[in-house]
């Protein structure tokens, strides 16, 4: 359908309390009207997310926050200045009331104007801020796709608005600025050598578990199937020994071995950027494959790698958890052959 069509739509499904997936330059995100209490809520039930857990309000540039913070500090302007629009979200406190239908209970609100020109054509034709999650179940991989919001939600979004995959692929990073010194909350394409430059002051990035940014749970991000990165030089060790015969799809970085003992092999890109951009996409092909286990060949560590590893740490399952996985599904297997089933 025509582009200009699907955003009237669009503007007038949000204006009337629905909820949008609509194309961010990160990810899809499932959008209702910032000050619609009703469509808001909508949004969390939908995703199955918890009240505690807080969404970001997209505003198409950053005069519009003075609605919603008490101030706007002098690191904001200057943040603002370097990335928005763009794929950066910023913490401020703010105002009393104003946003407790989807702060979860935070004095804070997260806020980011979006490049994307259908995120911004959104809020600008709705004349109103925008919430809006990633457009995925709960815990989930997020969608870069209208395909992929539709595999998530299905018929549950009024309306899902079909655009170009997103050019990213990873979610924004998210800079606290409540505090003394700025912290990153979550590392993105925007990293922490880039904003420390735009400050004039190193910014470290929170590795304490107590959480200012709830949803950056140990486990976030997950396929169905049960993920685990595996170092280069171990791989073929992992594949022929450790997985007990267990049918494994492979991320890749270079192409498959002549006798890899993969049932499936996905050469993923070797730059950082296009290995974002085409990461989750590449782990929902994984993980519709059929295979048991994914296992993704560990990316370089330089700084452009880091908010990959963060990802993909988040969707991986721990060691142990591993472990215990490969045994009881060896176990199954064994007992059918035992019962003749042999499945
Ligand atoms: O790229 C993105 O940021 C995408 C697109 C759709 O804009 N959105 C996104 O939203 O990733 P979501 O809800 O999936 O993740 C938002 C993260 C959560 O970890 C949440 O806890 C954190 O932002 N967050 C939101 N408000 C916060 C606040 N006031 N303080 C700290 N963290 C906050
Ligand atoms: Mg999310």
């Amino acid at each position: 359908m025509n582009i200009d069509k699907q955003i009237r739509e669009g503007v007038q499904c949000l204006k009337n309390g629905g909820i949008v997936g609509f194309p961010t330059e990160t990810v899809f995100g499932l959008g209702a009207k910032a000050d619609d209490v009703d469509a808001v809520a909508k949004v969390y039930s939908v995703k199955s997310r918890p009240q505690g857990h807080p969404l970001i309000l997209h505003l198409s540039k950053l005069d519009e926050a003075s609605d919603w913070v008490e101030e706007i500090p002098r690191a904001a302007h200057k943040l603002a200045k370097a990335f928005w629009p763009g794929p950066l979200t910023l913490v401020l406190k703010a105002k009393s009331n104003v946003a407790n239908h989807f702060s979860g209970n935070l004095e804070t609100i997260a806020i980011r104007v979006p490049s994307h020109s259908i995120a911004r054509a959104l809020i600008i034709g709705l004349g109103s801020g925008i919430v809006a999650p990633s457009a995925n179940r709960f815990g989930r991989l997020s969608p870069t796709s209208a395909s992929d919001v539709f595999e998530e939600l299905g018929g549950k979004v009024d309306l899902i608005i079909e655009a170009e995959s997103c050019s990213i692929g990873i979610e924004s990073t998210i800079v606290d600025l409540t505090e003394d010194r700025p912290v990153i909350l979550r590392p993105g394409i925007i990293d922490q050598e880039k904003i420390s430059m735009v400050l004039g002051e190193d910014v470290v990035e929170r590795v304490s578990k107590t959480n200012k940014a709830p949803g950056s749970h140990p486990v976030h991000y997950a396929p169905n199937t049960p993920l685990t990165i595996v170092y280069r030089d171990q791989l073929e060790k992992f594949l022929h020994k450790d997985t007990n015969g267990l049918s494994v799809a492979v991320l890749g970085r270079s192409i498959r071995p002549q006798f890899s003992g993969a049932a499936v092999w996905q050469v993923a890109p070797t730059d950082s950027l296009p290995y974002a951009k085409n990461l989750y996409s590449l782990l929902r092909r994984l993980d519709n494959s059929g295979c048991e286990l994914i296992a993704v060949e560990e990316p370089p560590y330089s700084g452009e790698w880091m908010a990959v590893h963060d990802r993909l740490k988040k969707s991986s399952i721990p060691k142990m958890a591993l472990l215990e996985f490969i045994r009881n599904v060896k176990d199954k297997k064994l007992k059918n052959i035992h019962h003749g089933t042999n499945k």
